[in-house]
């Protein structure tokens, strides 16, 4: 017999990722598979388009498989493919896309090409099943770095953006720098638990003063001058002061801006989003900034930050319009969907 509820399955290939998820009604997850490809990539020290594309491929299939076995549920039983079309590497992006395209041809079923950040944002609606919009979102990943109005499911408006690195890729930057390995962020917050993290004062740069856009590159040059001086010097450097002193300045940045938005915008939700979400100061920062300040702070459970389908699927849901309409929505894509490696939001 046809499950009774709604069921989303998202498929999610933009990085080095590549994940299926079975959603129910949007925000229960049923499963939510991850393929990481992490040990790969790490011996080259990020991510090689290529080789990322190439796993895509051999993974798609046993992972919405996977996805499809843990949630008890069968090709029959769906009601909506969402998948990611954009933005990320256009290669690996393209195999979620046929991927999906495939199964929406062969089995008839209704699709929906989901964007990335918009997918990382639905994190939240699975984290907290009560949010409903308006609330004010800041999306920290390894590509961008974004404070975002979310009007609506569908209606979201950019408040400020990052003019260069995105904080994600200054981590992992920086932790090439001090040799700590690939990917950067979790590495920098592991080191930086055994450091002090105002030996180094490095750069917290605000730009214009009503500006809610952010600028990471003179914080990571600024380390990476700091670690040519005191090796020039002939000073032992200690890796866990400069992970801790950076993570500061990054986490400082991060939390005067979101003050500053929320000051500017009045809402009274923020919430978290992207892989940098899981740092550990972030989260205890902006925790603190919204108790201080009497606002609601979302932050979906590691798993939910990092690129996985589930919050695809739930993405998918709220853009088909299944609320409203709930055996299915109406806006759907077609067969032409294709992968955007720069999709606008
Ligand atoms: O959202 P995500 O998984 O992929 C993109 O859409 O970019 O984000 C990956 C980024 C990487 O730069 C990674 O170093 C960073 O998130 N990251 C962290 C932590 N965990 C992952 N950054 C800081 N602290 C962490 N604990
Ligand atoms: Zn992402």
């Amino acid at each position: 017999m046809k499950d009774t509820r709604h069921l989303t399955l998202g498929i999610e290939s933009s990085c080095d990722e590549t994940s299926a998820a079975v959603v129910a009604d949007g925000r229960t997850v049923l499963s939510n598979v991850i393929a990481s490809q992490v040990p790969t990539h790490k011996i080259f020290g990020g991510v090689v388009p290529e080789i990322a594309s190439r796993h895509h491929l051999e993974n798609v299939n046993p992972v919405i498989a996977m996805a499809l076995g843990e949630a008890g549920v069968t090709l029959d039983d769906v009601d909506l493919i969402g998948v990611t079309n954009g933005p990320g590497l256009v290669g690996a992006l393209l195999i979620g896309v046929a991927a999906a395209k495939t199964i929406a041809f062969a089995k008839d079923i209704p699709l929906v090409g989901v964007h990335h950040i918009r997918g990382h944002v639905a994190a939240n609606f699975i984290a907290d099943p009560a949010l409903e919009p308006p609330f004010l979102a800041f999306v920290v990943s390894g590509g961008h770095t974004h404070i975002m109005e979310i009007r609506d499911y569908n209606d979201a408006v950019i408040l400020g953006r990052t003019r260069d690195d995105a904080a994600g890729e200054a981590f992992d930057k920086v932790a090439r720098v001090l040799g700590l390995g690939y990917p950067g962020g979790p590495l920098i917050d592991r080191a930086a638990r055994g450091g002090d993290p105002h030996a180094i004062e490095f750069k917290r740069v605000l730009l214009e003063k009503d500006s809610l856009d952010f600028s990471f590159s003179g914080t990571k040059t600024g380390v990476l001058n700091y670690m040519n001086r005191e090796k020039a010097l002939g000073h032992t450097v200690s890796v866990p002061d400069v992970a801790a002193s950076f993570q500061q300045s990054v986490v400082d940045t991060i939390v005067t801006k979101a003050d500053h938005a929320l000051e500017k915008t009045g809402y009274r939700t923020l919430a978290l989003a992207g892989g940098v979400a899981s740092n550990s100061l972030l989260r205890e920062s902006l925790a603190a900034l919204c108790e201080k300040r009497g606002v609601r702070f979302i932050c979906p459970p590691p798993v939910l930050c990092t690129d996985n389908a589930a919050m695809i699927a739930c993405a998918a849901y709220y853009k088909a319009g299944a609320p409203k309409t709930p055996r299915g929505g109406t806006n759907f894509d077609d067969l032409r969907l294709d992968a955007d490696p720069n999709l606008p939001l």
